[in-house]
Protein backbone atom coordinates (compact mmCIF):
# COMPACT_ATOMS: atom_id res chain seq x y z
CA UNK A 1 0.00 0.00 0.00
CA UNK A 2 1.04 3.40 -0.92
CA UNK A 3 0.77 6.09 1.50
CA UNK A 4 0.23 9.44 0.13
CA UNK A 5 -0.72 13.04 2.09
CA UNK A 6 -3.12 15.05 -0.04
CA UNK A 7 -2.82 18.91 1.45
CA UNK A 8 -5.54 21.22 0.27
CA UNK A 9 -6.62 24.43 1.88
CA UNK A 10 -8.80 26.73 -0.48
CA UNK A 11 -12.02 25.93 -1.70
CA UNK A 12 -10.68 25.15 -5.61
CA UNK A 13 -8.03 22.76 -4.27
CA UNK A 14 -11.35 21.39 -1.73
CA UNK A 15 -12.80 20.28 -5.22
CA UNK A 16 -9.90 18.99 -7.00
CA UNK A 17 -9.12 16.57 -4.65
CA UNK A 18 -12.49 15.21 -4.69
CA UNK A 19 -11.53 13.51 -8.45
CA UNK A 20 -8.67 12.06 -6.60
CA UNK A 21 -10.31 11.14 -3.50
CA UNK A 22 -13.05 9.65 -6.34
CA UNK A 23 -10.21 7.52 -8.13
CA UNK A 24 -8.37 6.33 -5.35
CA UNK A 25 -11.63 4.73 -3.32
CA UNK A 26 -12.96 3.44 -6.41
CA UNK A 27 -10.33 2.13 -8.80
CA UNK A 28 -6.87 2.18 -6.93
CA UNK A 29 -8.02 1.04 -2.96
CA UNK A 30 -5.95 -1.55 -2.87
CA UNK A 31 -2.76 0.10 -3.89
CA UNK A 32 -3.10 4.21 -2.71
CA UNK A 33 -4.03 5.03 1.19
CA UNK A 34 -4.99 8.86 1.66
CA UNK A 35 -4.03 10.88 4.51
CA UNK A 36 -5.87 14.12 4.26
CA UNK A 37 -4.61 17.93 5.96
CA UNK A 38 -7.05 20.50 5.79
CA UNK A 39 -4.94 23.73 6.45
CA UNK A 40 -8.02 25.54 7.20
CA UNK A 41 -7.34 28.47 4.52
CA UNK A 42 -10.80 28.60 3.49
CA UNK A 43 -13.62 28.13 6.70
CA UNK A 44 -16.28 29.37 6.26
CA UNK A 45 -19.45 26.45 5.68
CA UNK A 46 -19.66 27.58 2.16
CA UNK A 47 -16.21 27.84 1.47
CA UNK A 48 -15.06 24.68 2.56
CA UNK A 49 -17.54 22.36 4.21
CA UNK A 50 -20.33 22.23 1.49
CA UNK A 51 -17.93 20.66 -0.53
CA UNK A 52 -16.64 17.93 1.66
CA UNK A 53 -20.70 17.14 1.98
CA UNK A 54 -21.94 17.41 -1.32
CA UNK A 55 -18.71 15.93 -3.48
CA UNK A 56 -17.89 12.41 -1.33
CA UNK A 57 -14.72 13.89 -0.11
CA UNK A 58 -13.14 12.02 2.76
CA UNK A 59 -13.44 14.05 5.93
CA UNK A 60 -9.80 15.61 6.55
CA UNK A 61 -7.94 13.49 9.07
CA UNK A 62 -6.41 16.74 10.12
CA UNK A 63 -7.36 20.35 10.04
CA UNK A 64 -4.80 23.00 10.84
CA UNK A 65 -7.50 25.56 11.27
CA UNK A 66 -4.65 28.07 10.38
CA UNK A 67 -7.98 30.84 8.49
CA UNK A 68 -6.92 34.14 7.53
CA UNK A 69 -3.70 35.99 8.81
CA UNK A 70 -0.70 37.96 6.44
CA UNK A 71 0.94 35.86 3.83
CA UNK A 72 3.66 35.02 6.10
CA UNK A 73 1.59 34.23 9.28
CA UNK A 74 -0.66 32.32 7.46
CA UNK A 75 1.96 30.55 5.55
CA UNK A 76 4.53 29.78 8.19
CA UNK A 77 1.51 27.98 10.77
CA UNK A 78 0.60 26.07 8.25
CA UNK A 79 4.25 24.99 7.71
CA UNK A 80 4.46 24.16 11.41
CA UNK A 81 1.57 22.31 11.53
CA UNK A 82 2.31 20.34 8.35
CA UNK A 83 5.52 19.29 9.26
CA UNK A 84 3.90 17.74 12.88
CA UNK A 85 1.72 15.82 10.56
CA UNK A 86 4.36 14.49 7.78
CA UNK A 87 6.81 13.30 10.86
CA UNK A 88 4.26 10.78 12.37
CA UNK A 89 2.35 9.97 9.22
CA UNK A 90 5.26 9.36 7.09
CA UNK A 91 3.71 9.27 3.67
CA UNK A 92 6.22 8.35 0.83
CA UNK A 93 4.99 11.33 -0.99
CA UNK A 94 2.25 14.76 -0.58
CA UNK A 95 0.15 15.60 -3.45
CA UNK A 96 -0.66 19.40 -3.77
CA UNK A 97 -2.48 21.33 -5.75
CA UNK A 98 -2.76 24.72 -7.72
CA UNK A 99 -0.92 27.52 -6.55
CA UNK A 100 -2.70 29.13 -3.16
CA UNK A 101 -0.87 29.58 -0.03
CA UNK A 102 -1.37 26.20 1.50
CA UNK A 103 -0.02 24.91 -2.07
CA UNK A 104 3.34 27.09 -1.13
CA UNK A 105 3.45 25.72 2.84
CA UNK A 106 3.45 22.25 1.84
CA UNK A 107 5.64 22.28 -1.31
CA UNK A 108 8.49 23.87 1.43
CA UNK A 109 7.97 21.57 4.17
CA UNK A 110 7.59 18.23 2.24
CA UNK A 111 10.91 19.18 0.39
CA UNK A 112 12.45 20.47 3.58
CA UNK A 113 11.78 16.70 4.92
CA UNK A 114 12.90 14.88 1.74
CA UNK A 115 9.27 13.67 1.02
CA UNK A 116 8.90 13.32 -2.98
CA UNK A 117 6.10 16.36 -3.71
CA UNK A 118 3.23 15.62 -6.27
CA UNK A 119 2.19 18.76 -8.04
CA UNK A 120 -1.13 18.85 -9.74
CA UNK A 121 -1.84 21.70 -11.85
CA UNK A 122 1.49 21.88 -12.72
CA UNK A 123 3.23 24.27 -15.07
CA UNK A 124 0.72 26.80 -15.38
CA UNK A 125 2.27 30.28 -15.84
CA UNK A 126 0.95 33.90 -16.00
CA UNK A 127 4.24 35.40 -16.38
CA UNK A 128 3.32 38.02 -13.68
CA UNK A 129 5.01 37.59 -10.45
CA UNK A 130 3.22 40.44 -8.69
CA UNK A 131 0.30 37.26 -8.05
CA UNK A 132 1.42 35.53 -5.17
CA UNK A 133 -0.12 32.78 -6.85
CA UNK A 134 2.41 32.86 -9.33
CA UNK A 135 5.39 32.28 -6.93
CA UNK A 136 3.77 29.57 -5.10
CA UNK A 137 3.44 27.59 -7.97
CA UNK A 138 6.79 28.54 -9.37
CA UNK A 139 8.17 27.06 -6.09
CA UNK A 140 6.27 24.50 -6.18
CA UNK A 141 7.24 23.01 -9.78
CA UNK A 142 10.75 23.66 -8.75
CA UNK A 143 10.89 21.06 -5.65
CA UNK A 144 8.64 18.26 -6.94
CA UNK A 145 9.13 14.76 -8.06
CA UNK A 146 6.29 14.37 -10.12
CA UNK A 147 4.22 17.08 -12.05
CA UNK A 148 1.29 16.91 -13.59
CA UNK A 149 0.45 19.61 -16.47
CA UNK A 150 -3.20 20.03 -17.39
CA UNK A 151 -2.11 21.68 -21.24
CA UNK A 152 0.42 21.83 -23.63
CA UNK A 153 0.78 25.16 -23.01
CA UNK A 154 1.77 24.34 -19.51
CA UNK A 155 4.39 21.55 -20.24
CA UNK A 156 6.22 24.14 -22.98
CA UNK A 157 6.22 26.25 -19.93
CA UNK A 158 8.50 23.77 -17.84
CA UNK A 159 10.45 22.88 -20.77
CA UNK A 160 11.74 26.77 -20.63
CA UNK A 161 12.44 26.69 -17.50
CA UNK A 162 14.73 23.52 -17.60
CA UNK A 163 12.50 20.92 -16.91
CA UNK A 164 12.93 18.02 -19.08
CA UNK A 165 9.77 15.70 -20.83
CA UNK A 166 12.14 12.99 -21.73
CA UNK A 167 13.73 12.64 -18.07
CA UNK A 168 13.26 8.71 -17.15
CA UNK A 169 12.89 7.08 -13.86
CA UNK A 170 13.56 6.73 -11.16
CA UNK A 171 12.17 10.45 -10.93
CA UNK A 172 13.26 12.52 -7.74
CA UNK A 173 13.21 16.36 -7.28
CA UNK A 174 16.34 16.57 -9.12
CA UNK A 175 15.31 14.44 -12.16
CA UNK A 176 11.58 15.31 -11.61
CA UNK A 177 9.19 13.20 -14.08
CA UNK A 178 6.37 15.64 -15.78
CA UNK A 179 3.44 14.47 -17.39
CA UNK A 180 0.91 16.05 -19.60
CA UNK A 181 -2.38 14.50 -17.96
CA UNK A 182 -5.25 16.38 -19.33
CA UNK A 183 -7.49 18.57 -16.41
CA UNK A 184 -8.71 17.47 -13.10
CA UNK A 185 -11.40 19.61 -13.07
CA UNK A 186 -12.60 18.37 -16.89
CA UNK A 187 -12.80 15.06 -15.24
CA UNK A 188 -15.00 16.72 -12.22
CA UNK A 189 -17.21 19.17 -14.18
CA UNK A 190 -18.06 15.77 -16.49
CA UNK A 191 -18.95 14.08 -13.36
CA UNK A 192 -20.93 16.35 -10.97
CA UNK A 193 -22.37 17.82 -14.36
CA UNK A 194 -24.35 14.63 -14.47
CA UNK A 195 -26.08 15.08 -10.72
CA UNK A 196 -26.38 18.70 -10.71
CA UNK A 197 -29.26 19.13 -12.20
CA UNK A 198 -30.77 16.75 -10.48
CA UNK A 199 -29.87 17.40 -6.79
CA UNK A 200 -30.13 21.49 -7.03
CA UNK A 201 -33.17 23.81 -7.42
CA UNK A 202 -31.09 27.33 -7.88
CA UNK A 203 -32.60 28.34 -11.29
CA UNK A 204 -35.44 27.88 -10.05
CA UNK A 205 -34.65 29.95 -6.73
CA UNK A 206 -32.80 32.59 -8.30
CA UNK A 207 -35.68 33.30 -11.15
CA UNK A 208 -33.06 32.69 -13.95
CA UNK A 209 -34.33 32.28 -17.50
CA UNK A 210 -31.89 29.74 -19.15
CA UNK A 211 -29.53 31.56 -21.96
CA UNK A 212 -30.75 34.96 -20.48
CA UNK A 213 -28.31 35.74 -17.53
CA UNK A 214 -24.73 36.58 -16.96
CA UNK A 215 -22.69 34.43 -14.24
CA UNK A 216 -20.20 36.48 -12.60
CA UNK A 217 -17.48 35.92 -9.62
CA UNK A 218 -14.51 38.05 -8.77
CA UNK A 219 -11.91 37.53 -5.88
CA UNK A 220 -8.33 37.95 -6.86
CA UNK A 221 -6.62 40.44 -4.17
CA UNK A 222 -5.32 42.93 -7.08
CA UNK A 223 -9.44 43.34 -8.11
CA UNK A 224 -10.70 43.44 -4.55
CA UNK A 225 -8.24 45.70 -2.79
CA UNK A 226 -7.60 48.11 -5.16
CA UNK A 227 -10.25 50.52 -4.90
CA UNK A 228 -10.27 51.64 -8.63
CA UNK A 229 -10.35 48.52 -9.70
CA UNK A 230 -13.04 47.19 -8.24
CA UNK A 231 -15.09 49.85 -8.64
CA UNK A 232 -14.42 49.67 -12.53
CA UNK A 233 -15.63 46.10 -12.11
CA UNK A 234 -18.75 46.75 -10.59
CA UNK A 235 -19.90 49.73 -12.88
CA UNK A 236 -19.12 47.49 -15.81
CA UNK A 237 -21.55 45.28 -14.12
CA UNK A 238 -24.00 47.91 -13.44
CA UNK A 239 -23.34 48.96 -17.24
CA UNK A 240 -24.37 46.03 -18.71
CA UNK A 241 -27.60 45.25 -16.16
CA UNK A 242 -28.73 48.54 -16.97
CA UNK A 243 -27.84 49.31 -20.59
CA UNK A 244 -28.62 45.48 -21.79
CA UNK A 245 -31.69 44.75 -19.33
CA UNK A 246 -29.24 41.71 -18.84
CA UNK A 247 -29.60 39.93 -15.32
CA UNK A 248 -25.85 39.41 -13.07
CA UNK A 249 -25.56 36.39 -10.58
CA UNK A 250 -22.89 37.26 -8.55
CA UNK A 251 -21.95 34.27 -5.48
CA UNK A 252 -19.60 36.58 -4.01
CA UNK A 253 -16.22 35.69 -2.32
CA UNK A 254 -16.30 36.84 1.63
CA UNK A 255 -13.42 38.78 0.19
CA UNK A 256 -15.23 40.81 -2.08
CA UNK A 257 -17.78 41.37 -0.03
CA UNK A 258 -15.85 42.64 3.00
CA UNK A 259 -14.01 44.97 0.65
CA UNK A 260 -17.30 46.31 -1.43
CA UNK A 261 -18.46 47.47 1.83
CA UNK A 262 -15.49 49.53 2.56
CA UNK A 263 -14.11 50.65 -0.41
CA UNK A 264 -16.77 51.26 -3.15
CA UNK A 265 -18.19 54.51 -3.19
CA UNK A 266 -21.42 55.45 -1.35
CA UNK A 267 -23.53 56.00 -5.12
CA UNK A 268 -22.30 53.22 -6.64
CA UNK A 269 -22.78 50.69 -3.90
CA UNK A 270 -26.62 52.21 -3.10
CA UNK A 271 -26.95 51.73 -7.49
CA UNK A 272 -26.17 48.78 -6.89
CA UNK A 273 -27.92 47.36 -4.02
CA UNK A 274 -31.08 48.99 -5.79
CA UNK A 275 -30.91 47.28 -8.89
CA UNK A 276 -33.27 44.34 -9.54
CA UNK A 277 -30.72 42.87 -12.13
CA UNK A 278 -27.74 42.60 -9.99
CA UNK A 279 -28.25 39.60 -7.41
CA UNK A 280 -25.49 39.34 -5.30
CA UNK A 281 -25.51 36.12 -3.15
CA UNK A 282 -23.09 34.17 -1.02
CA UNK A 283 -20.90 32.03 -2.65
CA UNK A 284 -23.06 28.58 -3.86
CA UNK A 285 -21.54 24.92 -3.78
CA UNK A 286 -20.02 23.22 -6.37
CA UNK A 287 -23.26 21.76 -7.81
CA UNK A 288 -25.61 24.94 -7.84
CA UNK A 289 -21.94 26.28 -9.48
CA UNK A 290 -21.96 24.07 -12.62
CA UNK A 291 -25.98 24.19 -13.04
CA UNK A 292 -24.95 28.22 -12.93
CA UNK A 293 -22.61 27.86 -15.73
CA UNK A 294 -23.94 25.18 -18.06
CA UNK A 295 -27.40 27.83 -17.95
CA UNK A 296 -25.73 31.09 -18.58
CA UNK A 297 -25.62 32.97 -21.31
CA UNK A 298 -21.79 34.36 -20.57
CA UNK A 299 -20.18 34.23 -17.65
CA UNK A 300 -17.11 36.58 -16.40
CA UNK A 301 -14.83 36.20 -13.82
CA UNK A 302 -11.17 36.78 -12.34
CA UNK A 303 -10.99 33.15 -11.33
CA UNK A 304 -8.85 30.20 -12.99
CA UNK A 305 -11.51 27.40 -12.85
CA UNK A 306 -14.39 29.18 -13.40
CA UNK A 307 -12.87 30.50 -16.62
CA UNK A 308 -11.85 27.00 -17.64
CA UNK A 309 -15.52 25.56 -16.69
CA UNK A 310 -16.82 28.32 -19.19
CA UNK A 311 -15.32 26.42 -21.41
CA UNK A 312 -16.28 23.10 -20.35
CA UNK A 313 -19.78 24.41 -20.72
CA UNK A 314 -19.44 25.92 -23.81
CA UNK A 315 -20.02 29.09 -22.44
CA UNK A 316 -17.99 32.28 -23.82
CA UNK A 317 -15.87 33.67 -21.23
CA UNK A 318 -14.66 37.62 -20.21
CA UNK A 319 -11.22 37.40 -18.06
CA UNK A 320 -11.36 40.31 -15.53
CA UNK A 321 -7.87 39.66 -15.37
CA UNK A 322 -4.87 41.59 -17.27
CA UNK A 323 -3.57 37.89 -18.35
CA UNK A 324 -4.52 34.49 -17.68
CA UNK A 325 -2.38 31.25 -17.45
CA UNK A 326 -5.33 29.45 -19.52
CA UNK A 327 -4.03 31.07 -22.65
CA UNK A 328 -5.70 28.19 -25.15
CA UNK A 329 -9.26 30.07 -24.17
CA UNK A 330 -7.94 33.40 -25.98
CA UNK A 331 -6.00 31.80 -28.71
CA UNK A 332 -9.27 29.46 -29.20
CA UNK A 333 -11.63 32.94 -29.16
CA UNK A 334 -14.13 31.50 -26.40
CA UNK A 335 -12.69 33.92 -23.97
CA UNK A 336 -11.84 37.75 -24.00
CA UNK A 337 -9.39 39.84 -21.21
CA UNK A 338 -10.78 42.40 -20.37
CA UNK A 339 -9.01 43.81 -17.07
CA UNK A 340 -10.89 45.70 -14.76
CA UNK A 341 -11.67 48.11 -17.80
CA UNK A 342 -14.89 49.37 -18.13
CA UNK A 343 -14.63 49.74 -21.84
CA UNK A 344 -13.43 46.22 -22.64
CA UNK A 345 -15.58 44.58 -20.76
CA UNK A 346 -18.59 46.08 -22.29
CA UNK A 347 -17.30 45.69 -25.80
CA UNK A 348 -16.87 42.04 -24.68
CA UNK A 349 -19.86 41.43 -23.47
CA UNK A 350 -21.25 43.12 -27.24
CA UNK A 351 -18.83 41.15 -28.83
CA UNK A 352 -19.79 37.39 -27.31
CA UNK A 353 -23.83 38.49 -27.79
CA UNK A 354 -23.62 39.09 -31.58
CA UNK A 355 -21.41 35.98 -32.16
CA UNK A 356 -22.94 32.42 -32.54
CA UNK A 357 -21.63 28.88 -33.31
CA UNK A 358 -18.14 28.97 -30.77
CA UNK A 359 -15.75 25.94 -31.61
CA UNK A 360 -14.99 24.20 -27.91
CA UNK A 361 -12.10 21.40 -28.86
CA UNK A 362 -11.60 19.00 -26.88
CA UNK A 363 -8.21 20.66 -24.94
CA UNK A 364 -8.10 19.50 -21.48
CA UNK A 365 -7.94 15.63 -22.32
CA UNK A 366 -10.39 13.00 -21.51
CA UNK A 367 -12.04 13.15 -18.00
CA UNK A 368 -9.80 10.37 -16.87
CA UNK A 369 -6.56 12.79 -15.71
CA UNK A 370 -7.48 11.22 -12.15
CA UNK A 371 -6.91 7.64 -12.92
CA UNK A 372 -3.83 8.48 -15.13
CA UNK A 373 -2.58 10.39 -12.21
CA UNK A 374 -3.12 7.85 -9.98
CA UNK A 375 -1.62 5.41 -12.11
CA UNK A 376 1.62 7.53 -12.31
CA UNK A 377 2.14 7.67 -8.47
CA UNK A 378 1.63 3.63 -8.80
CA UNK A 379 3.98 3.49 -11.08
CA UNK A 380 6.45 5.48 -9.33
CA UNK A 381 5.68 5.14 -5.75
CA UNK A 382 5.08 1.31 -5.53
CA UNK A 383 8.69 -0.28 -4.89
CA UNK A 384 8.06 -2.53 -8.21
CA UNK A 385 10.08 -2.07 -11.17
C1 LIG B 1 -6.95 32.09 -2.23
C2 LIG B 1 -5.76 31.85 -3.16
C3 LIG B 1 -6.19 32.09 -4.59
C4 LIG B 1 -7.43 31.29 -4.95
C5 LIG B 1 -8.53 31.52 -3.94
C6 LIG B 1 -9.65 30.59 -4.22
C7 LIG B 1 -3.63 32.42 -2.11
C8 LIG B 1 -2.50 33.37 -2.10
N1 LIG B 1 -4.67 32.76 -2.87
O1 LIG B 1 -7.30 33.45 -2.35
O2 LIG B 1 -5.15 31.70 -5.45
O3 LIG B 1 -7.86 31.67 -6.23
O4 LIG B 1 -8.03 31.26 -2.62
O5 LIG B 1 -10.85 31.06 -3.72
O6 LIG B 1 -3.58 31.41 -1.47
N2 LIG B 1 -12.13 34.71 3.82
C9 LIG B 1 -13.23 34.50 4.60
N3 LIG B 1 -13.66 33.20 4.77
C10 LIG B 1 -13.05 32.14 4.21
C11 LIG B 1 -11.92 32.37 3.41
C12 LIG B 1 -11.46 33.66 3.23
O7 LIG B 1 -13.82 35.42 5.16
O8 LIG B 1 -13.49 30.99 4.39
C13 LIG B 1 -11.69 36.12 3.63
C14 LIG B 1 -10.76 36.61 4.72
O9 LIG B 1 -11.04 37.96 4.93
C15 LIG B 1 -9.40 36.47 4.08
C16 LIG B 1 -9.70 36.76 2.60
O10 LIG B 1 -10.98 36.20 2.38
O11 LIG B 1 -8.45 37.36 4.59
C17 LIG B 1 -8.70 36.15 1.65
O12 LIG B 1 -8.59 34.74 1.89
P1 LIG B 1 -7.25 33.96 1.46
O13 LIG B 1 -7.42 32.51 1.67
O14 LIG B 1 -6.06 34.59 2.08
O15 LIG B 1 -7.10 34.28 -0.07
P2 LIG B 1 -8.17 34.15 -1.24
O16 LIG B 1 -8.45 35.52 -1.76
O17 LIG B 1 -9.30 33.32 -0.81
N1 LIG C 1 -17.04 27.77 -7.10
C1 LIG C 1 -18.08 27.30 -6.31
N2 LIG C 1 -18.94 28.23 -5.76
C2 LIG C 1 -18.80 29.56 -5.95
C3 LIG C 1 -17.71 30.02 -6.75
C4 LIG C 1 -16.85 29.09 -7.30
O1 LIG C 1 -18.25 26.10 -6.13
O2 LIG C 1 -19.60 30.33 -5.42
C5 LIG C 1 -16.11 26.78 -7.70
C6 LIG C 1 -15.96 26.90 -9.19
O3 LIG C 1 -16.98 26.20 -9.85
C7 LIG C 1 -14.57 26.32 -9.42
C8 LIG C 1 -13.83 26.72 -8.16
O4 LIG C 1 -14.82 27.04 -7.19
O5 LIG C 1 -14.63 24.92 -9.49
C9 LIG C 1 -12.97 27.90 -8.45
O6 LIG C 1 -12.51 28.43 -7.24
P1 LIG C 1 -12.08 29.95 -7.09
O7 LIG C 1 -12.70 30.77 -8.12
O8 LIG C 1 -12.32 30.28 -5.66
O9 LIG C 1 -10.49 29.87 -7.26
P2 LIG C 1 -9.48 29.81 -8.50
O10 LIG C 1 -9.93 28.74 -9.43
O11 LIG C 1 -9.46 31.16 -9.11
O12 LIG C 1 -8.18 29.52 -7.85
Amino acid sequence: MIKVATIIGARPQIIKAAAISRAINTLFRDCIAEVIIHTGQHYDEEMSEVFFKELGIPRPHYNLNTRSASPAQQVSQMMNGIEEILLKEKPQAVILYGDTNSTLAGSLTSSGLNIPVIHIEAGLRSYNKSMPEEINRIVCDHVSTLLFVPTRQGVENLMKEGFSAQALPPFNKNQPGVFHCGDIMYDNSLYFSSLSGKRTTIIERMQLEEGKYVLSTIHRGYNTDVPERLSSLFRALCGIASETNTKILLPLHPRTSKMMESSLEKDLLQRIRENPLIIITKPVSFLEMIELEKNAMLIMTDSGGVQKEAYFFGKPCIILRSETEWVELVENGNAVIADADERKIMEAFKHFRNIKGLGYPPIYGDGHAAEFICNEIVRNFSGKP
